[in-house]
């Protein structure tokens, strides 16, 4: 088997925050709008606070009105609503996203859906997935609709391909599903959904022409579980002990690179692959619904 192309994140990311850079000038001057995204982060989990810091950055970075609340961890339930509220009644507030995870004593679902949906620029409201599921435009979920862009961008052809997407998580697994069987350019594929209930998961997955993979196991996936010539895509993130590295961890995916690199014809690296696209494609929905693309559908 020759050398896999190596799906890279960031020419795809780039290209999108470039466009973006160009859709927000083009908002300020002629429609004098400026594109606002506020995100909400409630207690101090260190994973969440450098998510909430690097989308804080990238938005200051191209022009948006960037505002960050920072909420104590025993902010409660009600303290939170309010907060959404009030920046659903904000007409200056194009984008707003509630960082997970959220404290236990606060219902994550009761938030989501009282965040108003076509400011809900995480894609997680249940009207924007009951729109993804029937096929109508809205603001589409980052992580997957990320993956997606990459594939189009690689030119990696999904039509009457078999994928399988290992995880059904409501952030990545089903909505990545969902996207790649929708009848349109970038779907059309085959899908299998697998999890935790697979009895013989390497049964499924080597039958994958696209293997997708969500699961925050590190290195999961072996050679093994991977047909020759497949696209991989690595979804999962996973901070494993490093006594050698600087911060005393690595970053890793869920397959395992070195085995299952040599067997496949494509495979995005961790770090540098999807994890790039998340932020881009929060900028992308942040800018839509302030062009007003949400308000019709
Ligand atoms: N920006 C990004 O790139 C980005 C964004 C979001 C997430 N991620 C990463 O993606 C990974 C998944 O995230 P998530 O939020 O979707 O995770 P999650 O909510 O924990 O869901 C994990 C899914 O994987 C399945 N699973 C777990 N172990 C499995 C196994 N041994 N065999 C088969 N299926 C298994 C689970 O099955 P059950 O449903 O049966 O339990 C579940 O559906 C994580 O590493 C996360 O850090 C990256």
């Amino acid at each position: 088997m020759s050398e896999p192309i190596i799906l890279k994140g960031k020419p795809v990311a780039d290209a999108i925050l470039d466009q973006v850079a160009r859709d927000v000038n083009y908002l300020k001057e002629e429609r004098g709008i400026t594109p606002g995204l506020s995100v909400v982060l409630v207690g101090d989990d260190p994973a969440s606070a450098t998510y909430v810091g690097s989308k804080e950055r990238k938005s200051r970075e191209l022009g948006l009105n960037s505002v960050t609340y920072r909420m104590p961890e025993n902010t409660s339930e009600e303290e939170l609503l309010d907060l959404v509220e009030r920046l659903n009644n904000d007409p200056t507030v194009h984008g707003i996203l509630v960082q997970s995870p959220l404290p236990s004593h606060i219902d994550y679902n009761k938030i989501t859906l009282a965040i108003n949906p076509v400011k809900d620029v995480d894609g997680f409201h249940p009207v924007n997935v009951g729109k993804l599921v029937i096929g109508l435009p809205g603001p589409l979920p980052c992580t997957p609709a990320g993956v997606v862009e990459m594939l189009k961008y690689y030119k990696v052809a999904t039509s009457g391909k078999r994928a399988v997407v290992v995880g059904r998580s409501n952030i990545v697994g089903k909505p990545l599903a969902n996207l790649l069987a929708q009848k349109r350019d970038g779907g059309n594929a085959i899908v299998t959904i697998a999890h935790s209930a697979a009895d013989d998961l390497g049964a499924i997955t080597r039958e994958a022409d696209i293997l997708l993979v969500a699961i925050g196991r590190p290195n999961f996936i072996g050679s093994d579980m991977v047909k020759e010539g497949a696209v991989v895509i690595d979804v999962g993130i996973n901070r494993v002990d490093d006594p050698d590295a600087k911060r005393g961890y690595r970053v890793v995916g869920d397959v395992d690179y070195n085995q299952v690199a040599p067997k496949c014809s494509a495979i995005t690296p961790v770090p540098g692959g999807v994890g790039l696209m998340t932020i881009a494609m929060l900028m992308q929905n942040t800018i839509a619904s302030a062009r007003g693309d949400f308000n019709q559908s």
